[in-house]
């Protein structure tokens, strides 16, 4: 097993599958009331630099749900937001917590950190990736449709860090995946290209437009995020111009499968990237994915850290 969750580029797709199969495990275990304190004792480092309510709460309540405590370090409390070095801090914490989940603006960061540290990293999203998001999806579809491999998901919007993940999750799960972003918004090209390569393996399609009618024909699942990353508030009046012809609405909607889900990481902004008809609509399971964050993640850090 891969030391960290870095990327979803990192691990394989058997690290990935096995990881599902143990997150379903435990989602049936939690509701039936079967305790599994598989990491009694043992502490999560949680650093923040971003904003956040699901990776936050969902990890601070699986370390709780699997017999461990969790320590929320707000990256401005902590000597790092004050220029600690990243070398220093991940020897320091090293000794004194068992794994860190960090949410921050640099992937680099969170590469020095399991560089220099001795313990587990997972991320918790960066500029580049949310692999921990995909994991909850990917629960959430294998829930939902029975399957991964053979299926069709369809991003359309930013081509920003979800979208870089499910680009790298979906490869390597054998998942099509289609990416429709207005011109200058695609994705990162070593993004693709890294996927396009894992994808030789499971036969995986990839699908990179500018047409969101292209992207979402036939998709079984469909998946819209905010138009403004966290981060990138100064660009918001423009950005909305450009992308309203990318909002996925009741119209571009039906040209999906009749059955597709909606996925949605959430924070939405209705009106914006999706509209409520959609969102709120009887194929959204926007709920169900983000409670998956907490079973997908207790999966991760039994599998990291036990
Ligand atoms: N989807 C997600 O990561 O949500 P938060 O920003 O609330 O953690
Ligand atoms: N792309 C969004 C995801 C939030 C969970 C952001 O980075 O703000």
């Amino acid at each position: 097993m891969n030391k960290h969750l870095l990327t979803l580029h990192d691990w394989s797709s058997e690290e990935i599958l096995d990881t599902l199969e143990l997150a379903k495990q435990l989602k049936e275990e939690q509701k039936a009331g079967i305790t599994h304190h598989h990491l009694k004792g043992k502490t999560l480092g949680m650093i923040f630099s971003k904003s956040s309510t699901r990776t936050r709460v969902s990890f601070e309540v699986g370390m709780y749900q699997l017999g461990g405590s969790a320590l929320f370090l707000s990256a401005n409390d902590i000597q790092l937001g004050r220029g600690e070095s990243i070398y220093d801090t991940a020897n320091v914490l090293s000794r004194f917590v068992d794994g860190i989940m960090i949410r921050t603006f640099k992937q680099s960061d969170v590469e020095d950190l399991a560089k220099y540290g001795s313990i587990p990293i997972i991320n918790g999203l960066t500029d580049l990736v949310h692999p921990c998001q995909i994991l909850a999806d990917f629960q959430t579809v294998i829930e939902k449709k029975g399957k991964l491999k053979g299926l069709k998901m369809a991003f359309i919007g930013d081509g920003n860090n979800v979208a870089h993940s499910l680009l790298y999750g979906c490869a390597k799960v054998g998942m099509d995946i289609a990416v429709a972003s207005p011109k200058g918004y695609e994705c990162d090209a070593e993004v693709v290209k890294n996927a396009i390569e894992d994808a030789k393996a499971t036969g995986a399609k990839i699908t990179i437009t500018n047409s969101p009618e292209e992207a979402i024909k036939d998709a079984d699942a469909v998946y819209a995020d905010t138009w403004v990353s966290m981060g990138q508030e100064s660009d918001k009046e423009e950005k909305v111009k450009i992308f309203m012809p990318y909002q996925i609405n009741k119209e571009l909607f039906s040209l999906a499968k009749p059955d597709a889900i909606f996925l949605h990481c959430l924070p939405a902004y209705r009106g914006y990237e999706v509209t409520e008809d959609v969102i709120d609509g009887p194929n959204s399971v926007i709920f169900d994915e983000a409670e998956n964050r907490l079973h997908a993640q207790k999966a991760v850090m039994v599998k990291l850290m036990k």
